[in-house]
């Protein structure tokens, strides 16, 4: 981890961020519906460009999912280099590994084409690229001077919204900890909503990256740095997913579903990279950077403890969020309401997979795990701050006993 980031912490790195992200931010051109992505690929010629790295991950590549991407910008007579060295959770030195691709190959161009993983890293390459820095360079606050090589995104999960947002998260090698790279520079040129190449998401990947944009849509909601744009965009991404990610979880070949789910975490994601995150986020990469746990699977299972805990600074928000989901009518007490949204998120977890609880947090880690979650919660725009012994409680709340 860089010294500046150690000494600076959490706190220091989202007060700029809360300026950064006040400002109107860029948004990708976006190609949306059934083989959008062979659109993308297509526009991607206009460009001139001449040789592409694909940042993407073994299994894609395996699934074929790859050759449809390599394929359609070969007919337009664009090359590509593959690059599919990217793992869940990426760290620096398999992100530095990408760059290092790059510069050997010459690409021109970088086409993220994965999960959050893939376009995290690739948001990164390109940057590092274009200003000839290294990947542990970015890490920070608008570190770079020019902008990425051109940057393109296919999503295959929905997600992690990273798509649109201004951020891409890197781990350390060594201890896990998440380092974020925070420009506007990464937001992506283009990207391309495709419910295809997201059919064989298998279901219990499906159900946790589906409850990290639910996650996104809700925590930038009660957020305090929400505003009316977030908001709206807030509560699409609430209601797409509550009413579609049971589906694209049972029947994957469902592509309407699988479309809405797209489509909810990139509202989500436009939520969140003005609004931020909340607590929820920062327990669950504790739970990451200790045991592995998937980000979004962190995430889902953190989701209703940490919302029964906020209910009372929140429940305005939840009950906003209830009302405009149909899961109940403005006539009903606000608290009700709140309960009434907190109760469908047990019940779509219980539909989808997502345990209560997990075996995997060790008696011996809670003091870090609470350390470190409240370290980097304070910093976020939360609906209220959490004490030490709450933190603690919701921490052993999620042990299975
Ligand atoms: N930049 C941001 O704004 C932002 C926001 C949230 C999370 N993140 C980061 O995103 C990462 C998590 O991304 P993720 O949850 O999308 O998962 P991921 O990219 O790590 O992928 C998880 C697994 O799903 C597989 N997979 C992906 N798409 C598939 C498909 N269509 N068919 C079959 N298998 C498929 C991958 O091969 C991989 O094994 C974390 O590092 C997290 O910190 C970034
Ligand atoms: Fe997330």
């Amino acid at each position: 981890m860089p010294a500046f980031y150690k000494v600076l912490g959490y706190k220091f790195v989202l007060a700029v961020t809360r300026r950064a992200v006040s400002k109107p931010q860029p948004r990708p051109v976006v190609y949306v519906g059934n083989d959008s992505s062979r659109q993308l690929c297509r526009s991607i010629a206009h460009f001139g460009l001449k040789n592409i790295l694909v940042v993407t991950d073994k299994p894609l590549v395996a699934l074929g999912l790859v050759d449809i991407a390599v394929q359609a910008l070969a007919e337009h007579g664009v090359a590509t280099h593959i690059y599919d060295g990217i793992l869940p959770d990426p760290t620096l030195s398999v992100v530095e590994a990408g760059l290092a691709a790059l510069k050997q190959q010459h690409c021109d161009g970088v086409l993220a084409f994965g999960g959050g993983s893939s376009m995290d890293s690739a948001k990164v390459i390109a940057l590092a690229a274009a200003n000839d820095m290294s990947i542990v360079d970015c890490i920070g606050f608008n570190k770079a001077k020019k902008p990425t090589l051109p940057l393109f995104v296919i999503p295959t999960t929905a997600g992690t919204g990273s798509e649109v947002t201004l951020a891409a998260i890197l781990s350390d090698d060594e201890t896990h900890a998440k380092m974020p790279v925070v420009d506007f520079k990464l937001i992506p040129s283009a990207a391309a909503l495709d419910p295809v190449i997201m059919k064989g998401l298998p279901p219990h990947i499906t159900a946790a990256t589906g409850m990290d944009a639910l996650t996104h849509a809700i925590e930038s909601y009660i957020g305090q740095w929400s505003t009316e744009e977030t908001s709206q965009y807030g509560r699409a991404a609430t209601k797409l997913i509550f009413d579609n990610l049971q589906t694209a979880y049972e029947n994957g070949d469902d592509l309407a579903a699988r479309e809405a789910m797209a489509l909810g975490s990139y509202y989500a994601g436009l939520a969140f990279t003005q609004a931020m995150v909340g607590y929820v986020h920062a327990v669950s990469h504790q739970l990451g950077a200790h045991y592995n746990v998937p980000h979004g699977l962190g995430n889902a299972m953190v989701l209703p403890h940490m919302l029964e805990l906020l209910k009372g600074a929140a429940a305005g928000k939840l009950a906003e969020l209830a009302v405009y989901s149909g899961i109940g009518t403005e006539s009903e007490p606000e608290s009700a309401l709140a309960q009434k949204l907190i109760d469908r998120v047990w019940e779509l977890n219980a539909a989808i997979g997502i345990p209560k609880t997990t075996d995997v947090i060790q008696e011996q880690d809670i003091d870090a795990i609470v350390e470190a979650a409240l370290k980097e919660g304070n910093g976020y725009p939360v609906p209220r701050f959490i004490e030490k012994s709450e933190c603690e409680a919701l921490v052993r709340g999620l042990r299975s006993v």
